[in-house]
């Protein structure tokens, strides 16, 4: 049997980024600059990583960025008014709230006090509802990401059996809802479903999203079948393992996404598209 294709997240993320930095230059000239505002709360580790790498994609791509780190003590009413200030800042397009919030701030009320035009993050419930209706909205990164490796690895996803493994607001159910967008007969798996083996293994394009290293092994892929592992998950060595346990799949698997190096730097990227978008149309330019 031949070797399972790796699907190189990091090689489609760099040509994407390409694209998105000529559009950069090409809004310069009408004295657009995309700006992105990340809000970090507390002291989560794995966040301050992730707002670091985000942070280092607006640089490289010339967009304006500002990071708001707040204590973990911060009050509901100090992370609202810093959305509230945001929303109304020129210099800002897009504002990501990095999640998960400290205990004690309801992250509903951060998450509806966002403006719509300006989340990039695709999380606000009038753009969730839009997603669900098919009307234009800003998408959830991650989910948008994976849609976009599969088809510029040349997969087609119309007619195709897709099976979600996950249903979190934040991957499993847009994931979903993108899938079918694209024409996809989807099923959606969770930790309640019966004979998980046997509906995953119908899959043509498995997604896996399901917050446990290496859960998914050889036993849930039909031969052939395109596997995207949404998962990151640090191993107590420090290591960062999928929920796929990759060694296995690609055994038995056609296409293949690695971790890291595959969705992650999508999510990023995907980011860094919406900021642009979120830019021009705060501009009237698209
Ligand atoms: N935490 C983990 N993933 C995400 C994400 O996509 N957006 C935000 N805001 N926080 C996250």
């Amino acid at each position: 049997m031949t070797a399972a294709t790796i699907i190189s997240g990091k090689q489609i993320s760099e040509e994407i980024r390409k694209g998105i930095a000529l559009e950069v230059e090409q809004l310069s000239k009408q004295n657009v600059r995309p700006g992105l505002a990340v809000v970090l709360v507390g002291d989560d580790p794995a966040s301050h990583v992730y707002v670091r790498n985000k942070e280092k994609a607006c640089q490289d791509l010339g967009y304006y960025s500002e990071v708001h780190r707040l204590s973990a003590e911060s009050s509901q009413e100090e992370v609202l008014a810093l959305v509230d200030k945001l929303n109304a800042q020129d210099s800002i397009h897009g504002i990501l709230v990095q999640l998960p919030l400290p205990k004690h701030i309801h992250e509903k009320a951060v998450i509806d006090a966002i403006s719509v035009k300006k989340d990039v993050d695709g999380f606000h419930p009038v753009n969730v509802g839009n997603l669900v209706i098919g009307d234009d909205s800003l998408l959830p990164c991650t989910p948008a990401g994976v849609i976009e490796m599969i088809k510029r690895t040349g997969i087609e996803i119309a007619g195709k059996h897709a099976v979600v493994i996950g249903r979190s607001n934040i991957v499993g159910k847009p994931v979903s809802l993108l899938l079918q967008r694209e024409n996809a007969t989807v099923t959606m798996c969770h930790s309640r479903t019966a004979n998980m083996v046997e509906i995953a293994r119908q899959a043509d394009i498995l997604v896996v999203a399901i917050g446990r290293a290496n859960m998914i092994d050889a036993s849930y892929v039909k031969p052939g079948a395109v596997v995207i592992d949404v998962g990151m998950n640090r191993l107590e060595n420090g290591k960062l393992a999928g929920d796929v346990d990759f060694e296995s799949v690609k055994q038995v698997s056609g296409p293949i996404t690695p971790v890291p190096g595959g969705v992650g730097p999508m999510t990023i990227t995907m980011l860094m598209q919406n900021t642009l978008l979120a830019a021009k149309r705060l501009n009237g330019l698209a």
